[in-house]
């Protein structure tokens, strides 16, 4: 597809790896909308870009509504759909004092990465489906942002993986079902990229997660993860599948 003159949705479009996406998709002529809970971050951005920025909360159906109508409204509908929104946690099953993971801890991983990002790719499915065709029949197309954590996740991880590991799994089904209709689906597993989290690491940490990368040894660039979502945009053929983008990196247990 295209992506100069369409409308595209960015969820977590206010920081790190979606606004990197936000900002390459406007570059390439997109009209963007900025999706995300920080609407006051959401707004600078999509200031800058030219975009809409939409208060928007992915696990709440009427707050993703209300969100999909506001962008609808000011760029007409959208047939790209980056799913970008996620949170971390880090917590070992048996804690050091011998108590079990507060089960609140695992839901709200899976709640906003996991069921969030369904959430929204449903709804927005539906809308994308009533469109009519572009010239190859493609309707749409939406990615999900995993994480290599969905393979090799470390200590304490268990619901970042499992959250992410489930959108791995989501992938190819969502494809077969809106292959019918034209839409395709991929999702991008990103290694350790340079996003405000990150830096705010302590320099050695970021030094050493940097060295665990094979090549290049350095933390991925947000620009590079925005290339690849706008490749999967672009490039026609890509559906059902999860890229991993990580410059080889394997992660160790901790
Ligand atoms: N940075 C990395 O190294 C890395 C590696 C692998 C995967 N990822 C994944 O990439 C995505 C982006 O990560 P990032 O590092 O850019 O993080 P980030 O914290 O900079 O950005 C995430 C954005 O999502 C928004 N958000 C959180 N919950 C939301 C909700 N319920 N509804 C709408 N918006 C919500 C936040 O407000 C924030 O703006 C996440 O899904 C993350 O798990 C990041």
């Amino acid at each position: 597809m295209d992506i100069k003159g369409q409308a595209a949705l960015v969820t977590g479009g206010a920081s790190g790896l979606g606004e990197a996406t936000a900002r390459e998709l406007a570059r390439l002529g997109a009209k963007v909308a900025v999706l995300d809970v920080n609407v006051a971050l959401a707004e600078k951005v999509a200031a800058d870009i030219g975009g809409v920025a939409c208060q928007c909360d992915i696990t709440n159906t009427d707050s993703v509504l209300a969100a999909l109508a506001k962008a609808t409204a000011v760029h007409g509908p959208a047939r790209i759909l980056m799913n970008i929104a996620g949170i971390g946690t880090a917590k070992r099953v048996v804690g050091r004092d011998g108590a079990p993971a507060p089960l609140e801890d695992f839901s709200r991983v899976i709640n906003v990465n996991l069921i969030g990002s369904y959430n929204i790719s449903r709804l927005f499915a539906a809308e994308c489906v009533k469109l009519s065709p572009l010239e190859d029949g493609e309707r749409g197309v939406m990615m999900f942002t995993a994480s290599v954590a969905a393979f090799d996740g470390q200590v304490g991880q268990q619901a970042y993986s499992a959250s992410k590991g489930g959108l791995v799994g989501m992938t190819l089904p969502m494809a077969r079902d809106l292959a019918q209709h034209g839409i395709r689906v991929c999702t991008v597993a990103p290694g350790l990229f340079a996003t405000p989290l990150m830096k705010e690491l302590p320099e050695a940490v970021q030094a050493s997660l940097a060295a665990s990368i094979p090549f290049p040894s350095r933390l991925g660039k947000p620009e590079e993860f925005a290339q690849l979502a706008c490749h999967i945009v672009t490039n026609g053929h890509l559906n059902g599948e999860v890229i991993r983008l990580d410059g080889a990196l394997r992660m160790a247990p901790r």
